[in-house]
């Protein structure tokens, strides 16, 4: 029997599906050490591990059977992709099935930023609210802003669809430009520099990478206007921040909406004491559905590999690895 690991409960009947399977199926709250999963993975053929966890070469050193990681996550920052590719290791993620949930998610806090929706709703727990005010919690409309998203793939692309509704003016800084899906939604391409100085809202959509990594230092905030607000939901170390909080601090930017932090699941400090930030615990994904599309695809990735030894569509690693 082909043996698989599972790092953590997903919400889908993983036992049911891996049946067939012997599975190690890690259902408690805790995550398994780094000594028991590089144990059980010298004998595993597949694995299906969390963006939590960090699935290196050490890790992997014995793993001499594992044909496939499959990720529970688009973004795959967490593996390393190059020694998976030179073991012939097929890397998987999740791709499509939470862009819509994502880029709700990223939505949600842009709106809650402007208008201001968790420092108000705070004031009337807190007992203070004593009647209608011509002046309380004034916040700011969407309407004819500048939107600026930073990584247009497939959630900063549908992040635009949901603001062109909202009829914000719409600018990109991506790696690459994208002429026939900036049409789609009427957006802009522009230079990074650009992005900085002419976004009220900054949204910041784009996965963590070696050109990524602090991204967006103290010289960044600098340059955006003092009323914009910086969202992110790709990773937390696209953002320094440290940077980011003195800049919030200093009035460098208004108002922060966070997802992902730099050093996750630690949240700096002093964001903690502030008003002008919303702080989520990393659920851009989490929907029902999304969360059960994601386990689908990452069961079905897993028997792709390891029954009919292809590789499948959504590996990252297809174009580096040959004579599967
Ligand atoms: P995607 O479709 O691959 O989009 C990523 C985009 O970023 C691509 O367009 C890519 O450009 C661009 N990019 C890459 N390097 C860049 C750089 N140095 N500067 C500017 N743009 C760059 O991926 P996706 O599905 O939209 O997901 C994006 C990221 O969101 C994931 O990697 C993950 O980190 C994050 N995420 C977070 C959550 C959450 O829970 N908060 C949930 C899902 C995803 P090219 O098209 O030219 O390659
Ligand atoms: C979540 O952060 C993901 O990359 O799917
Ligand atoms: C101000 O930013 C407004 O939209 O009223």
């Amino acid at each position: 029997m082909k043996k698989v690991i599972v790092t953590k409960k997903l919400p889908f009947d993983i036992e049911g599906e891996l049946k067939n399977y012997d599975l190690v199926y890690n259902k408690s709250s805790e995550p398994l050490s780094e000594d028991e999963l590089q144990k059980e993975l010298t004998n595993a053929d597949a694995i299906i591990s969390m963006l939590s966890d960090k699935i290196d070469a050490r890790l992997l050193e014995n793993a001499k059977n594992l044909k496939v990681v499959a990720n529970y996550a688009v973004g795959y920052n967490n593996i390393d992709v190059d020694y998976c590719s030179k073991k012939k290791i097929v890397v998987c993620n999740t791709p499509h099935v939470l862009t819509e949930a994502t880029a709700e998610l990223g939505f949600a806090l842009m709106i809650s930023a402007a208008r201001r929706i968790v420092e108000a709703d705070k004031f009337v727990r807190n007992g203070n609210f004593k009647g209608w005010e011509p002046t309380l919690f004034l916040g700011r409309g969407l309407q004819h802003k500048t939107l600026g998203i930073y990584g247009f793939g497939k959630i900063g692309q549908a992040f635009g669809n949901f603001a062109r509704n909202f009829k914000m003016n719409i600018i990109y800084n991506s790696r690459s430009r994208k002429r026939h899906e900036e049409n789609l939604i009427n957006a802009q391409y522009v230079t990074f520099e650009e992005l900085l100085e002419k976004s009220d809202f900054l949204v910041v959509t784009a996965p963590l990478n070696s050109s990524t990594k602090h991204r967006f230092t103290k010289n960044e905030f600098e340059r955006m206007k003092n009323d914009a607000t910086f969202i992110n939901i790709g990773r937390g170390e696209i953002v320094k921040e440290s940077d980011l909080v003195q800049a919030l601090k200093d009035g460098q930017i208004a108002y922060a909406g966070l997802d992902v932090y730099e050093f996750e699941p630690s949240v700096s400090k002093k964001l903690l004491d502030m008003d002008n930030v919303i702080l989520l615990p990393h659920i851009g994904s989490a929907t029902v559905t999304a969360r059960k599309e994601m386990a689908e695809l990452c069961v079905q990735s897993v028997k792709e590999v390891l029954e009919k030894h292809n590789i499948p569509w959504n590996a990252v690693n297809k174009n580096f690895i040959v004579d599967k």
